[in-house]
């Protein structure tokens, strides 16, 4: 070949490494991102995890300078805490995690942070503050509006089963200790109690102990709609559902909405996924404006009466 061919190949070859790398830098040329995210969810049974995956992701994707790199770690803290470490050796601009249990993530979570890479929290909280942003629903307000629900609905005075979410992940604790100061100065008596782990199946389960042991149950309240269902189908097996009502929470529009307007669920308290906030609070961070430390989401409840009619946000 003739050398000034062999110099306009080397030139061309030049120009493209140097394109590419001006990419990186903040040029976003034929949609190529320009700050990935890595998103650490700890689960994807639940149909609420996936509607969180499917909420940040149609908020990214309108933004062709995000891209939005997921990780499901199948329920298992080792798994998500290795998971976050690899979005840590890759140097992602931002991680977003939703993390299963609260004390076992916090360490992880602040070596990111303290690396430099802004953390947005989502939904179940860590320890301390060693993170850039939390986003959830407030779960202790939530518990007790449905304690006061409850008792509101059972005329003051009844036996209720809680089936309780994990008690080593916030959610589950909050949805407690609220729950218990909403039916304070009542004679709502729970008559049983168990951590199904937030999981039907296990709820099922506990479920049919509690059948077992009480002649009379009033109204079981789960702390998530998965665990209320579950405790639904126990009932229906041994022919008890009618006489008992089931409170739940996250009213998903494709679970526990549709739950309510069958009749199985007699409520269900609204759990916003947060999903689309995280992505807004990405952006604000990678254009380097302030974000607030804590966003709080908001809640309603739904009955059959609601999902006819009124909108009922709790005060
Ligand atoms: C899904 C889930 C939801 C619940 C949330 C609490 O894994 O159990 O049903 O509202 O997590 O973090």
């Amino acid at each position: 070949m003739k050398r000034t061919v062999w110099i306009s190949i080397i030139v061309v070859s030049i120009a493209l490494t140097l394109w590419g790398c001006g990419k990186k830098e903040g040029k976003t040329q034929d949609n190529q991102a320009k700050w990935t995210i890595g998103m650490s969810q700890c689960n994807l049974g639940e149909p609420w995890r996936g509607q969180m995956n499917a909420d940040i992701k149609k908020a990214a994707e309108s933004h062709a300078e995000l891209k939005v790199v997921f990780k499901d770690a199948q329920n298992d803290t080792l798994k998500q805490r290795s998971q976050m470490e690899e979005f840590i050796s890759a140097g992602v601009d931002v991680i977003i995690i939703s993390p299963k249990e609260a004390a076992p993530l916090t360490p992880v979570v602040a070596q990111a942070y303290q690396k430099g890479i802004p953390v947005i929290v989502l939904d179940r909280r860590v320890l301390g503050d060693q993170y850039t942003c939390f986003i959830g629903a407030d779960n202790k307000k939530i518990g007790k509006a449905a304690g006061k629900w409850i008792a509101e609905t059972l005329g003051g005075k009844g036996k209720v089963v809680e089936l309780k979410g994990l008690m080593t992940s916030t959610p589950g604790q909050d949805r407690h200790t609220g729950f218990r100061e909403g039916i304070k100065g009542t004679d709502v008596e729970v008559i049983f109690e168990a951590d199904m782990k937030w999981l039907e199946p296990n709820a099922r389960k506990e479920m049919e102990s509690a059948l077992a042991r009480f002649d009379k149950i009033d109204l079981v309240y789960a702390h998530n709609d998965p665990g209320a269902h579950g405790a639904y189908l126990a009932a229906m097996a041994v022919g008890r559902e009618k006489g008992i009502k089931f409170v739940g929470i996250d009213a998903l529009a494709q679970e526990g909405q549709v739950y309510v307007k069958q009749g199985v669920l007699a409520a269900s308290f609204e759990y916003p996924t947060g999903g689309k906030e995280a992505i807004d609070v990405a952006l604000k961070i990678l254009n380097g404006q302030e974000v607030q430390k804590e966003i709080t989401l908001s809640s309603r409840v739904f009955t059959k009466a609601d999902l006819v009619q009124n909108d009922k946000s709790l005060p």
